[in-house]
């Protein structure tokens, strides 16, 4: 998605610890006509498979997700990372270990939420190590509900997380792809990556 390819250019900032800054549009301050674009992507890619329910993990994912499921006319769900006090009754929960923040989550949602005959379209807003994603697989697993893709906003190509999701028969359709970030510059790869 040039557009996108063309905003992390001009306002993303390397990290010294190979992590990409995006908090000018996508991870602090966000960009809603660039959000607005993103969900368009996606829903043009996905609609063929007639999702039912959007997912995303709670915080930095939710702005693209929203814009997906508000394109493709279906509810937005958002795992949540802590058992919020309103949460009452039975949930669907595993748990993730993040090696960019060194720590392990929970992944949570109600079951009241998901459920066999849900098509369940994941969208997450940076794909590494894969964790996340694999997380949320496995909520959708419990659920019974099918699993009909994973749109990510920004893949880093340069970890593991695509091959990964990729090696298991998933459909990962990235919108950009960091192909490094050594030496403090962005360099991407190919434009859209869908297996
Ligand atoms: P994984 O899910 O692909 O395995 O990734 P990992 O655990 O390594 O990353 C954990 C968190 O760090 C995720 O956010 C992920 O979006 C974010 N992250 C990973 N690499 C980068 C990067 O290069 N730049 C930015 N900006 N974020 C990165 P999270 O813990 O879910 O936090 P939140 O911000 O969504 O609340």
């Amino acid at each position: 998605m040039r557009e996108l390819l063309e905003k992390i250019a001009a306002e993303g900032e390397v990290a010294a610890d190979g992590v990409l800054k995006v908090d000018r549009f996508l991870n602090h301050q966000v960009d809603p006509q660039l959000m607005k674009r993103i969900g368009e992507a996606f829903a043009v890619r996905f609609r063929d498979e007639r999702p039912t329910k959007v997912l995303t993990l709670e915080s930095s994912g939710i702005s693209p997700a929203l814009m997906a499921a508000y394109e493709l006319g279906i509810p937005l769900v958002v795992a949540r990372k802590r058992r919020p006090l309103t949460m009452t009754g039975d949930v669907y929960r595993t748990e993730v270990y993040s090696f960019t923040k060194q720590e392990a989550n929970e992944i949570i949602v109600s079951r009241s939420l998901l459920g066999r005959g849900d098509r369940v379209l994941i969208i997450d807003d940076f794909l590494a190590n894969g964790q996340a994603a694999l997380g949320m697989v496995e909520i959708i697993e419990q659920a019974g509900a099918d699993m009909v893709g994973i749109g990510i906003v920004i893949e880093k190509a340069f970890q593991d997380g695509g091959r990964l999701l990729r090696s298991r028969g998933f459909r990962v359709v990235s919108l950009a792809r960091i192909a490094s970030l050594d030496g403090g510059a962005i360099q991407f790869a190919d434009e859209v990556m869908s297996r």
